[in-house]
């Protein structure tokens, strides 16, 4: 009999780690008879998938429902040849020099958050920073004001990103779906403005909306219901993602206080720390492609056009690839360590990569400049939506350093 899983249950969502040993060991390739779609869990055949883009297509999307064909294929959603045409749009945005031009906004913005932490005995770790440093940086990437409209794009990003792995859940389907279109009204007219002043000879801008506004594919400009969606997608996949990586570190280094100690002893470990971080509590469990051929896995027969979730939080913890994968060690070999899954591989990897680890690594740099300290008060609450494994909230004491 096929091993049990279900990715919606609290068995696996509260300790995925134990569960993905059970399947690699068990079942590296697995069936769900109720959502009808599968999971591979062992780290060279995610990676043998995500290079046969051929065989294995992204048009389907990332989540386990069915993109419609009135969905804009973006990135994410996108084979090649578009995929890589609106990769180049965009990747003025994400260089090293753009991202190394940012960094003194951040750690700006992230010392203000925190000189206010040291004012507090106690606080919500997420609520203070970690949800608000990466939508910040988002907001400043698509031009849109972070001031006045934090809340709302935190529960916009909320329903749809927790919707992605939802569709069977009739109450989030259509929160998500309600949430889509509110969105899509507010970016709506910022998206119509910059295609004017493109069409009109003039600069929008040199944001990311703006790129993809100035952009020409196949000598053609982005049509506006795809950078509707570029920016919805932006908007969700720069967010949630580095909120969880940030939680995820101090909730980590809480629970191991020899590595904490490790860290602050000697601060060079801080790049290694949160490569680990990620390795071992990837924030996206797992996302999709969809076969164009009926294929084989193990002894499973896969029909053509099935939904298959390559789980790169299990690809993560493969013996295989990674010694004693379920300890937590800072010190781990880098070239090894680097060849964790959590942004991905191949075409799709991760553009945002290198932005999301600078954000984590000036909280923490700013973070050990004024507090010596840190203590959870209360349980971590998990994230509620099976999309993103990590904190929702996280009560903490702060000790701040004592001057001189
Ligand atoms: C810790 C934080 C993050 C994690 C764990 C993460 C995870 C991922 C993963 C797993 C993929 C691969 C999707 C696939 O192969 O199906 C991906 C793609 C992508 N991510 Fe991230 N991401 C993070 C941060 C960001 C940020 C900060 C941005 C932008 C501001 C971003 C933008 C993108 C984009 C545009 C893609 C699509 C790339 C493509 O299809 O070519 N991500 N991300």
């Amino acid at each position: 009999m096929a091993t049990k899983f279900d990715f919606y249950s609290d068995e696996f969502q509260l300790d995925p780690a134990r569960k993905f040993k059970e399947m690699q060991e068990k079942c590296p390739f697995h069936h769900s008879e109720k959502f009808d779609w599968y999971s591979v869990f062992r780290y060279k055949d995610i990676a043998a998938i995500v290079r046969d883009t051929e065989t294995y297509s992204a048009r389907f999307g990332p989540g386990p429902d069915r993109a419609k064909p009135e969905d804009a294929p973006v990135l994410v959603s996108a084979d090649p040849p578009l995929h890589s045409k609106q990769k180049k749009a965009i990747t003025a945005a994400f260089n090293p020099q753009t991202i190394a031009a940012m960094e003194p906004d951040i750690r700006a913005f992230v010392s203000r958050r925190l000189d206010a932490m040291v004012e507090m005995e106690e606080c919500d770790l997420m609520e203070e920073i970690a949800n608000q440093l990466p939508m910040w940086v988002i907001c400043r990437m698509l031009d849109i004001p972070f001031d006045r409209d934090y809340e709302k794009l935190l529960g916009w990003v909320d329903a749809i990103a927790g919707g992605v792995f939802s569709d069977h859940d009739e109450e989030m389907h259509q929160n998500r779906i309600d949430m889509m279109e509110a969105v899509y009204n507010y970016f709506g007219p910022h998206i119509q403005a910059k295609i004017d002043q493109d069409k009109a000879g003039e600069d929008p801008g040199d944001d990311l909306l703006s790129l993809i506004a100035k952009a020409r594919i196949e000598g053609e400009p982005v049509p506006f219901n795809h950078i509707l969606s570029f920016a919805l997608f932006l908007l969700v996949a720069g967010s949630g993602t580095t909120t969880t990586l940030i939680g995820d570190f101090f909730h980590r280094m809480m629970a191991h206080p020899d590595q904490w100690q490790k860290l602050l002893e000697n601060p060079a470990l801080l790049d290694p720390a949160i490569e680990e971080v990620l390795r071992i509590d990837s924030p996206v469990h797992g996302l999709f492609r969809t076969n164009n051929v009926p294929v084989q896995l193990g002894d499973l027969e896969v029909p053509v056009d099935s939904k298959i979730c390559l789980m790169w939080g299990s690809a993560n913890l493969d013996p295989e690839i990674f010694e004693d994968p379920l300890e937590f060690d800072i010190t781990r070999d880098a070239k090894i360590l680097r060849k964790h899954l959590s942004f991905g591989t191949g075409i799709h990897a991760c553009i945002g990569g290198p932005l999301a680890r600078l954000e984590c690594k000036i909280v923490v740099e700013e973070f050990l400049k004024r507090f010596d300290g840190i203590e959870r008060t209360g349980p971590m609450v998990p994230y509620p939506y099976p999309t993103l494994h990590g904190p929702y909230k996280l009560p903490v004491r702060l000790t701040a350093r004592k001057e001189g």
